[in-house]
């Protein structure tokens, strides 16, 4: 029996459901039933039936999960997967900001901290930040964690100013508007694409600001046959599969989260043989977690 056979094998046994981020390793995105953004992994948890639930993502996404899923087991394949943006910001550090600005209204990026979650009002994904926070009253003073480019995004979006944590993303904080530059020449008439986590001057200079589902869709029936990809390269993969007479141009090739890259087939194996590494959120955590993310899933 090869991997994948003993990998299905084992998902049958034990009932369980594998879901996959857009930045997994190929082999991972293959044998998932599920793989998508943030915000169509966050959906798809509100409607699991089975009863063990294998993220192939970060931390983050597998608390995420659990949140929604307060019966079921959820499993992490590696530990050790974290998001140091999700890391910049502490529920001390929030509560101490909120204390500062009590008129504020907290909004989150779903990269964060259950016990940060717990302190927001809303959640929001890169797909769904800018219609969030429209659905506020517009001289309601916002207050945004823990990506410092998708809140200025978003704020620019609404032509407004926000509190924003200097929080960022490593992998995307490596994308320059050189990039952009050399990759134009290399590829030219080729669209830009790139993710908002990216810094203000890269996405001034792309052609489209897109959360890793929204490139999906937006390459889809365009004319063009090649595109520029602005964010962490696991998303090659998926767009490659669905459109195989495209070319797809990673704009930065160093452009990969080492965290996303640390689940792989075996993981997946021994996590399903062992039962483990369960992700849970403490009761007093996971409600208040659970009415932000509610709050971000009803705006939609
Ligand atoms: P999306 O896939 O929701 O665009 O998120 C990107 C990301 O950085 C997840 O960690
Ligand atoms: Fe975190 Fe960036 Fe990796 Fe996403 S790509 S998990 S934001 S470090």
């Amino acid at each position: 029996m090869n991997i994948i056979e003993e990998i299905k094998k084992l998902q049958k046994a034990s009932d369980a459901v594998i879901l996959a981020h857009n930045y997994q390793p190929g082999e991972v995105q293959d044998i998932a039933d599920f793989t998508g953004d943030s915000l169509e992994l966050a959906r798809k948890a509100t409607d699991i039936h089975a009863a063990v639930i294998v993220f192939c993502g970060v931390h983050f996404m597998a608390e995420t999960a659990a949140i929604l899923n307060p019966d079921k087991t959820v499993l992490l394949p590696a530990p050790d997967a974290g998001c140091p943006m999700a890391d910049m910001i502490t529920g001390d550090q929030l509560r101490e900001l909120k204390a500062k600005h009590p008129d504020a209204k907290v909004l989150c990026y779903v990269n964060s901290t259950a016990e940060v979650k717990a302190e927001s009002d809303l959640c929001v994904t890169s797909a769904n930040a800018v219609a969030v926070a429209r659905s506020l009253p517009p001289d309601q003073q916002i207050i945004f964690v823990p990506d410092r480019h998708l809140g200025s995004y978003t704020a620019e979006k609404l032509g407004r100013e926000f509190i924003l944590w200097p929080g960022y993303c490593p992998t995307h904080a490596r994308i320059t508007e050189n990039h952009i530059l050399a990759a134009r020449s290399a590829f030219p008439g080729s669209p830009v694409l790139v993710h908002p986590e990216c810094p203000k001057p890269v996405r001034d200079a792309a052609d489209a600001v897109l959360s890793t589902g929204g490139m999906c869709r937006y390459v889809k029936g365009r004319e063009e046959k090649a595109f520029i990809i602005g964010t962490e390269t696991g998303i090659l993969h998926r767009l490659k599969q669905e459109n195989p007479d495209t070319l797809f141009h990673p704009l930065l090739e160093q452009a990969v989260c080492p965290n996303m890259k640390k689940i792989s087939l075996e993981k997946i194996l021994w996590c399903l043989r062992d039962m483990r590494t369960v992700i849970t959120v403490p009761e007093n955590v996971s409600g208040r977690a659970r009415r932000s993310i509610d709050a971000m899933l009803a705006v939609n």
